[in-house]
Parts: structure tokens; sequence; C-alpha cells
């Protein structure tokens, strides 16, 4: 049982090579053109090399009859100096293709990773998504730029050197390739153990990244609870677990590389007795020595030159695992809807959602016609926030229909395009690096200065940007910094408001305000967006003044959809 269960992952493992290597053939198809460019020119830079140590042959060979041939040494040397220059333009072309071929990949990553499916990208950690963007993605342009045509050279290398041999004598060509089934052998054995090593690497690449990202990304946490000590050994600890895998690489590869060195050193004593022999015997002259040793070397450099390309094989084929793992979620599908309706009501019917195997939200079930308020309450973890991921569609029910009417006629099924007709502030700090303007325009690319002032001034926050001295143009660093986490809300809000979609959504969106700003902002957005549905999450009763209905979450899942009038009743 357990030989078939083994039979079986190798087989799936070998499916698994050949989808990665199918799906590196086809982002590398644009580039391929390059590739055999560098490959060409490596292949010119090996002819010239090869002739150069034929004439090598002829100049021993005068030299040791007393003859000097000035000719076949300016040869040389001429050759020499060519395949320089050639080797020069090989290096800046490939690192040319490098960066072109990373960057195009990076950019399709990043694509991708902003279009996938929320629920499904959201589960991996951001830190880690950077690695899988930066290391992961250089490993992979690296490995199919230069291994790629490296293999190949390789082999014609090995398979020239080994026919001239053949021409000069066979048995030392024989011999030469002994080094082939042990490389071969070497390789097979350390296959495993390379695997397991680069994707335990990469892994660890990614803690600590994302371990160094959150650390830094909030300093007063680490500073308040005193989390230095703590975290500076978590960061050892990281380091070490690095570390021990870096020597237990390089143990490998030392080992790997000592055995075919004693191989090669073995061959090379070979070949000079062996060539001595002949020499002796009078079979062959001291010019075919040299080429002999010369060529024999090339053969072993090539096969020790193919098993040191097992390890980075290895590591390309985890990063393109890595990488294509994410290119491979699920998209999220755009229709391509750009209309913008006037009103915008709402049905959730039967409606229930769960993360995992237990349901958060259960049997939903409301109508919201245009422009009416509604308040979302509830405990925390209720699934306030759940709620509206479903109505941007950021997640799906697993259960139950939800259900846009536009302008009062054709119902649309909440899907990412519903987004076009939804403004949304979400819960925390989500304002970007930039000026206030450059937040502003994320809700209108095209506003105005007065668009930008009127929905600012309707956030409530037009009084303290009066006081900063560079007005729309204060520059924001990371997380708001220089703006109090009240005011970064306000501008966030006020991010929302300047789009005008008849859809807006507040979760907690005024929660750092004090209850007179907080009344101020909510009485504005409810008197000027008469036609505007509204959902608003709040903690603060008071607040549920503004809405027309609210619904109330309990504890385990269900909802109530309250009247106003009567919801006061019951506080
Ligand atoms: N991405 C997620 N993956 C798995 N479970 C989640 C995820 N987001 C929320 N949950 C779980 O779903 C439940 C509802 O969470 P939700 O964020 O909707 O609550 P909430 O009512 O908005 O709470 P709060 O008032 O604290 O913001 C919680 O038990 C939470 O643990
Ligand atoms: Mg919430």
């Amino acid at each position: 049982m357990n030989k078939i269960k083994k039979l079986w992952r190798r087989l799936k493992n070998k499916d698994e090579n050949i989808r990665l290597i199918k799906w590196m053939l086809h982002i590398i198809k644009p580039y391929f053109r390059f590739v055999i460019y560098v490959f060409l020119i490596s292949l010119l830079s090996m002819g010239i090399s090869y002739g150069s140590t034929i004439i090598g042959k002829y100049v021993v060979d005068d030299a040791t009859s007393g003859d000097i041939n000035f000719r076949n040494i300016a040869f040389m040397c001429g050759t020499t100096v060519v395949s320089i220059i050639i080797a020069i333009f090989s290096n800046i072309i490939s690192s040319y293709i490098n960066e072109k071929f990373s960057f195009s990949i990076r950019q399709k990553l990043f694509n991708d990773i902003q279009r996938s499916v929320w629920i499904k990208i959201s589960k991996y950690h951001s830190g880690d998504l950077v690695t899988r963007l930066t290391s992961d993605i250089d490993g992979l342009a690296n490995g199919l730029i230069s291994i790629l045509p490296s293999t190949v050279l390789i082999i014609c290398q090995l398979l020239i050197s080994f026919c001239i041999l053949l021409y000069y004598d066979w048995q030392i060509a024989v011999f030469a390739l002994i080094l082939g089934p042990v490389g071969a052998a070497f390789m097979l054995f350390f296959r495993k153990k390379y695997k397991e090593y680069q994707t335990k690497f990469r892994e660890s690449e990614s803690e600590y990244r994302s371990f160094m990202q959150e650390s830094l990304s909030d300093l007063t946490v680490v500073k308040t609870f005193r989390q230095e000590e703590s975290n500076e050994a978590a960061m050892e600890a990281l380091k070490n677990k690095r570390l021990h895998l870096v020597i237990h690489n390089s143990r490998l590869s030392s080992v790997m590389s000592a055995a075919m060195r004693m191989v090669y050193s073995i061959g090379y004593v070979v070949a000079f007795c062996w060539g001595s022999y002949r020499i002796s015997q009078g079979d062959i002259t001291y010019g075919t020595l040299t080429v002999f040793i010369s060529l024999v070397g090339q053969v072993q450099g090539s096969v020790s030159g193919l098993a040191g390309i097992v390890p980075q094989v290895y590591s390309m084929l985890i990063a393109a695992k890595r990488i294509s793992e994410v290119t491979e979620i699920e998209k999220e599908t755009y229709f391509g809807k750009t209309d913008v309706p006037r009103a915008v009501g709402l049905e959730v019917s039967k409606v229930s959602f769960a993360y995992a195997r237990e349901f958060v939200v259960k049997d939903l079930n409301f109508t919201v016609n245009p422009g009416e308020k509604i308040g979302i309450v509830g405990p925390s973890g209720t699934g306030k926030t759940t709620i509206i991921r479903m109505l941007m569609a950021l997640t799906s029910p697993q259960r139950g229909t939800i259900r846009y009417i536009l302008n009062g006629e054709e119902t649309e099924k909440a899907c990412p395009d519903s987004r076009r007709f939804i403004s949304y502030v979400p819960q925390g700090n989500t304002l970007k690096t930039g000026t206030i303007a450059d937040n502003l325009r994320v809700g209108k690319d095209d506003a105005t200065e007065a668009e930008m002032l009127q929905a600012l001034q309707m956030a409530s926050a037009d009084k303290f940007l009066k006081k900063l001295s560079d007005g729309l143009n204060t520059e924001l660093s990371e997380k708001s910094g220089g703006l109090s986490e009240g005011q970064a809300q306000r501008i966030a809000i006020a991010r929302a408001l300047i789009g005008k979609k008849p859809v807006l959504i507040l979760d907690e969106a005024t929660s750092a305000l004090d209850e007179d700003t907080e009344s101020v902002v909510l009485k504005n957005i409810t008197e000027h967006s008469e036609d505007t549905t509204c959902f608003i999450i709040t903690h603060r009763r008071s607040m549920l003044r503004y809405c027309d209905k609210v619904i109330k979450l309990d504890e385990d899942g269900y909802m109530k959809m309250i009247t106003l009038s009567h919801y006061y009743n019951k506080l």
C-alpha cells in the first residue's frame, strides 16, 4: 500500500514538473529569440576557443621540431582577444534580457495579485507576496535566461570535445566520459535533498521578510510593548534557521564538487600518463598530448558543469512553483460595465456565508430601497464587515443571492462590476503615502480642487485642512503619518464622497471622531446625499438616528431588521 502511495506521489511530482516546465516555456516564449542570440554568441565563442586549442597543438609541434610559427601564435592571441570581446557582449545582452524578462514577469505577477479573488489572495502574507515578487522572480529569470542556454551549450561542448578526442584517440575519449555516469549518479543521489533544501530556503526567506515587514510597520507597538528584545531574538532565530539551511546546502555542494574534483584529477592524471605512454611509443606528438589534456579537461568540465546546474535547476523550479501558484489563483471576472446608475436598491435573500466550516452569517434576508440609510450593528465579530465584503463582491455567499436593483428596473447580481457604483470607507487606516490631493484622486482621478474642497467640507475635514500650511498638497507619510487618526478617517470619508456614487458604505468610518464631529459628518452625508443608499456600520447607537432601518446581528450570526422607532424602544 505504501509503495503504491509512493509511486503515486512520484507520478504526481513528475506531472507537476512537466506542468512547471510547460509554464516556464510559455512565459519565456516572447524572449526566446533573445535567449537564442545569447546561445549563438556563446556557441561562437566556444568555436573560437576550440580553434585556439587545435592551433595550440601545431604551435607545440612546431616548437618541438625547432620551429616557431609566428602566424599560429598570432592566431592564438587573436582568438583569445576575440573570445574575451564576445564574452563581454554576451554578458551585456544577457543582463539586458534578464532585466527585461524579470520586470515583465514581475509586472504580470503584480497584476495577477491585484486581480485575484480577494478571499483567496488575502490568505497570503504581504511579506510572502513581496518575496515572490522579488527573490523568486530574480531566481526564475536568472534560471531561464542563463541556465537554459548554458545547459545546451555545455551539452554541445561535451559532444564536440568528445568527437575531437575520438578523432585523435578513442580510448582516451571513452575514459574522459567516465565522469559522465559518475556525475549523473551524484545528481540522482542529491536530487531530493536539493529540492527539499530549495523549498525550505524559499519559505524561510518569506518568513524572514514577512517578520521584518510586520515588525517595522508599527514601531509604536514594538516600543510600547517592549518588544525590542523579543523581536531581536526572533530575528536571530530566523537568521539562524536560514544560516543552517545555507550551511546545509554548501555542505551538500562541497561534498559534490569535492567528489567531482577527485574524479576530475584522476581523469587528468590518466590522460597525462596515457598521453606520455603514447608519446613514448611514438604514436602521438607533444602537440596532440596538449590537445588531449585540454579536451579531457573540457569533457570533464562539461560534465561537472551539468552537475553544478542541478541545484540551480531546482532553485528555478521551486521559484517557478511559487510564482505560478499565485498567478493561477482564480481571477475576478469583470464584464466591463461602466454605466453608473442613478438610484440603487438591494435585495438580500437567504444569504449565508462561512470563511471556513462554520457559518459566520446565517440566513440574511433584507431589502433596501434606493436612498435608504441602513445602520448595521452588533457585537464585535458577528459579521458586519463580512456582509459588506459580500455587498462589494469581495467574497460570495455560499448560499442565497445578493442583487442590486438599478434605477428601479434592472437587477444585477453582486459582482466585481458592482463596485463601479459603490464608495467604501474601510475600517482602519487606509490612506496611502502621498499628498492629501493624491489620496482624494483615488476616489475620482480627475477631481478638481473645488470638488476636493467640497468633499472635505462634507467630511468635516475643511477646518483642519485650513490649518495645514500646504493644504491639499500636504504630504502624508506611511500610515497617514502627520495626521491624527480622526483626521485621517475624515480624509478617507472625503475620498469616498468625492466620486458621488449611489451607494456609500461606511465601516466604522467615524469611530475615531468625537461624538459631535461624527454627528456633523453623518448629518452632512445623510442630508446632502438623499439619493445615496448608505450602509453605516457603527458601535455608537446615537448615530443610528441618521438611519431609516437597522440591521442587528446577534452573537450566533442571525440578523434582525428593525425599523428605527422599534430600535429605540428596545434601547
Ligand atoms: N478573512 C477572514 N478569514 C477567516 N475568518 C474571518 C475573516 N475575516 C473575518 N473572519 C471571522 O468572521 C467573523 C466575523 O468577522 P467580521 O470582521 O465580519 O466581524 P465584525 O462584525 O465586522 O467585527 P468588528 O465589529 O470587530 O469589526 C469573525 O469571527 C472573524 O473571526
Ligand atoms: Mg468589522
